[in-house]
This record gives structure tokens, C-alpha cells and sequence, in this order.
């Protein structure tokens, strides 16, 4: 029997729920009433329109809506993109309480949720997440941004979804390194503050590598549980939300070193999350056993665990400065005591960095 996980992110007046199953986007009596206004945008790219924006579209009937399907991929998060979502709200003729709905991964969350940031100053969103990273991670906590060529993510705004609907049934046609990608920021949650769903994902990787239903959202209900409740204490990333980028800053660097051509996020933040287990260890803040545990099962999840060939750990050190992360000349990060235990560290020496860099 297929089950449905409901859960909510609690912020007051803009709480929303969160709602995990397989064949969701058919159940459009759970979801209409997340619409505000007579006009609504569908937001997909050209990957995932052809699978699923009909079944979408056809719940619609008392809506006057359109569909602007983009070209797909990190390289399309534009401000050119942005403009023409804008310009597709423009045509619909949407007014202030008109909904927008992102149905794709976190380029298409991202990118349209910030329009729906802007248009008329706020108008309402539903993430439709379609990858297992979006799922876990993009579609829930209102970060949505655009990317300059300066960098990623560098425009954007705070704005929350009035509700995410997450069918599992659409990872089925997810290319399956983007579904090892998302695993790996399955993993940070337990990683950063749950061991016990560590040891669980341990012991279910071989059904979660199959895409199995009920495995696959269980562990989406939990980490959406974790990011909620991180998200409900500290919205707008004071302290705690930092947590959430365990292994980010190692990660980064990394595809930016690369060019954005190489590693998938998701690749880059389980490699990042093994230097992060690494550095504690050398620190002495952590044992080095927790850092193998971490590697063997992101290994098991097909993830890689080192820095690719080719890339100079100095050149990482200086990506690193220079993340948003990195405050006045000393390099913020966030490590672990172990298993479960992360925690920011505010000033981490360089020297220590650089040997870890050298020995991953
Ligand atoms: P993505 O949106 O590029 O999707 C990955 C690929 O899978 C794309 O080619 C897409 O077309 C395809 N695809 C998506 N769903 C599919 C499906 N069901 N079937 C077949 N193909 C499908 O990438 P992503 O990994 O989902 O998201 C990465 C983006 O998310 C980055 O831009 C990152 O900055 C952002 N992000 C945001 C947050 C946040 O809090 N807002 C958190 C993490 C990541
Ligand atoms: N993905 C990090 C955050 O949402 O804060």
C-alpha cells in the first residue's frame, strides 16, 4: 500500500504543507486548494514537461493558465530566464493574487520561485519538485534565486512556497545519477544531526538505489522533517540553517573549479561532506571512524568520495575564500564532532585545510 507522509514548515501566517507520495500529481483534490486567483503559470523544462505537465494542466479546468517550458539545466537559472517567466505572468495577465507553480528540479524551483518573488512584489507558489534533490532540499525553505556569470545564486530573494507536492512516481524517469546526486544530500541530514537515520539509510540503500515507493519516501518525509524544523527556528539562515550546507563550502569549490561542467552538486556536496569529516578528524574534533562510515556509504550510494583528478588544492583553498561563507580572511565551516554531532566553526586554520585538501 502506498503511503503519504504530510508534514508542515511551521512560520506562522506562512506555514505550508509538505506533502510526499506516489501519484500525487493525479490527486489534484489535494492540491487545488493550494491555488490562489483565477490565473495560474506552470514553470517546467523541456526534460520533464513531455512526462508530466499535461496531468498538471488538466486539473485546471476553472483556471485561466499557460505553460512556459524552458530548456533545462543549471546553465538556463538565468536572469534572462527570470525575464521571461516574468513576461509569461505578463501575457497570462496575472494579477497580485494570481499562483505560479514550479514543476521540476531546483533550477526550475529556483528560478520561478524568485519570479514569483517579484511579480507584483509576491504572488503565490507551489513546488512541484521532481528530482530527489529538490524533494529533500530546494522546494523547501523559500531560498530561490537566480545565477550570474559572477557566480551562482547570487540574486534571489527569500520567499516561501504556500505548499510543496512531491510525487514520487516522477523519480522514475530521473536519470539515475541525478537520483545517487539527491542521495547524497539524503545523507547530509543524518550526517549533520541524526544518526539514527544515518544507521537507517545504512541499512535500506539497496531499496533506495531501486527507487523503491515506500523506501524512497520515507526518506524524503524525514529529511523534509529535518529541513522544516531547521527552517521553522531560523528562516532567514542567522545561525542554525548553516548546517544545511555541510560540506557546501568544500563543494563549491569544487564545481567551480571545474566550471559547472563537472561533478553534479549533489557529487560535489558528498565529496565536500568526507573532506568536512576529514578536516574534524585532523583537528581532533572528531574520530577519524566516523569520516570511513561516511565515505563507505556514500560510496555504496555510487557517490564519489575524492577530489576529482586535476584540481590544486590551493585553488580549492582560494575558491573556498571566496565563498559567501568565508568571513574576513579566516574560512567558516561547518564540521561534525561525528556521526550526527555538526556544528559551525567559525575559524578554521587554513594550514589544516590545505593538508586535508592535499590527502583527499
Ligand atoms: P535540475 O533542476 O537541473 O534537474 C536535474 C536534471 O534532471 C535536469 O536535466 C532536469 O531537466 C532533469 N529532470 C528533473 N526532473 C526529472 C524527472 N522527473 N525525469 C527526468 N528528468 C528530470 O537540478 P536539481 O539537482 O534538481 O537542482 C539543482 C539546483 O537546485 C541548483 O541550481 C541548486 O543551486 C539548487 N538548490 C537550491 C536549494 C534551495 O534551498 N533553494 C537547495 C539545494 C539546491
Ligand atoms: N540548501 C540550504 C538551505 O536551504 O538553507
Amino acid at each position: 500500500m502506498n503511503t503519504t507522509h504530510s508534514l508542515r514548515v511551521a512560520l506562522g501566517a506562512r506555514s505550508y504543507p509538505i506533502d510526499i507520495g506516489a501519484g500525487l500529481l493525479d490527486d489534484a483534490p489535494r492540491w487545488l486548494p493550494l491555488l490562489r486567483g483565477r490565473h495560474v503559470l506552470v514553470v517546467s523544462d523541456a526534460n520533464v514537461a513531455p512526462h508530466y505537465l499535461a496531468r498538471v494542466q488538466a486539473a485546471l479546468t476553472r483556471h485561466t493558465h499557460r505553460a512556459l517550458v524552458l530548456p533545462a539545466g543549471e546553465q538556463e537559472k538565468t536572469l534572462h530566464r527570470f525575464g521571461e517567466v516574468l513576461a509569461a505572468l505578463a501575457h497570462l495577465g496575472a494579477s497580485r493574487d494570481a499562483t505560479l507553480i514550479a514543476l521540476g528540479g531546483g533550477v526550475i524551483g529556483d528560478l520561478s520561485g524568485f519570479a514569483a518573488a517579484c511579480w507584483m512584489r509576491g504572488i503565490a507558489f507551489v513546488q512541484m519538485p521532481t528530482t530527489l534533490l529538490a524533494m529533500v532540499d530546494s522546494s523547501v525553505g523559500g531560498k530561490t534565486a537566480v545565477d550570474l556569470a559572477s557566480g551562482k545564486n547570487l540574486v534571489g530573494a527569500f520567499h516561501q512556497p504556500v505548499g510543496v507536492l512531491a510525487d514520487t512516481n516522477t523519480l522514475v524517469t530521473l536519470p539515475v545519477r541525478e537520483l545517487r546526486a539527491g542521495l547524497a544530500e539524503v545523507v547530509k541530514y543524518g550526517a549533520l544531526g541524526d544518526a539514527a537515520f544515518f544507521d537507517w539509510l545504512d541499512a535500506h540503500c539497496d531499496a533506495l538505489l531501486a527507487c523503491d515507493n515506500t523506501t524512497i519516501s520515507e526518506a524524503i518525509a524525514r529529511s523534509c522533517a529535518h529541513k522544516a524544523a531547521i527552517v521553522a527556528r531560523d528562516e532567514t539562515e542567522q545561525g542554525e540553517r548553516a548546517l544545511l550546507n555541510l560540506g557546501h563550502t568544500f563543494g563549491h569549490a569544487i564545481e567551480a573549479e571545474q566550471g559547472y561542467g563537472g561533478l553534479l552538486h549533489g557529487e560535489a556536496v558528498a565529496v565536500g561532506m568526507v573532506l568536512a569529516a576529514r578536516c574534524s578528524a585532523a583537528l581532533g574534533l572528531a574520530a577519524a571512524g566516523d569520516g570511513e562510515r561516511l565515505a563507505a556509504l556514500l560510496t555504496r550510494f555510487g557517490l564519489p568520495t575524492a577530489i576529482p583528478p586535476g584540481l590544486a588544492a590551493e585553488r580549492l583553498l582560494a575558491r573556498m575564500r571566496l565563498d559567501k561563507k568565508a568571513v574576513s580572511g579566516s574560512i567558516r565551516l561547518v564540521l561534525w564532532h561525528g556521526i550526527g554531532q555538526a556544528f559551525i566553526a567559525p575559524d578554521v586554520a587554513e594550514h589544516a585545510l590545505l593538508a586535508v585538501l592535499r590527502d583527499t
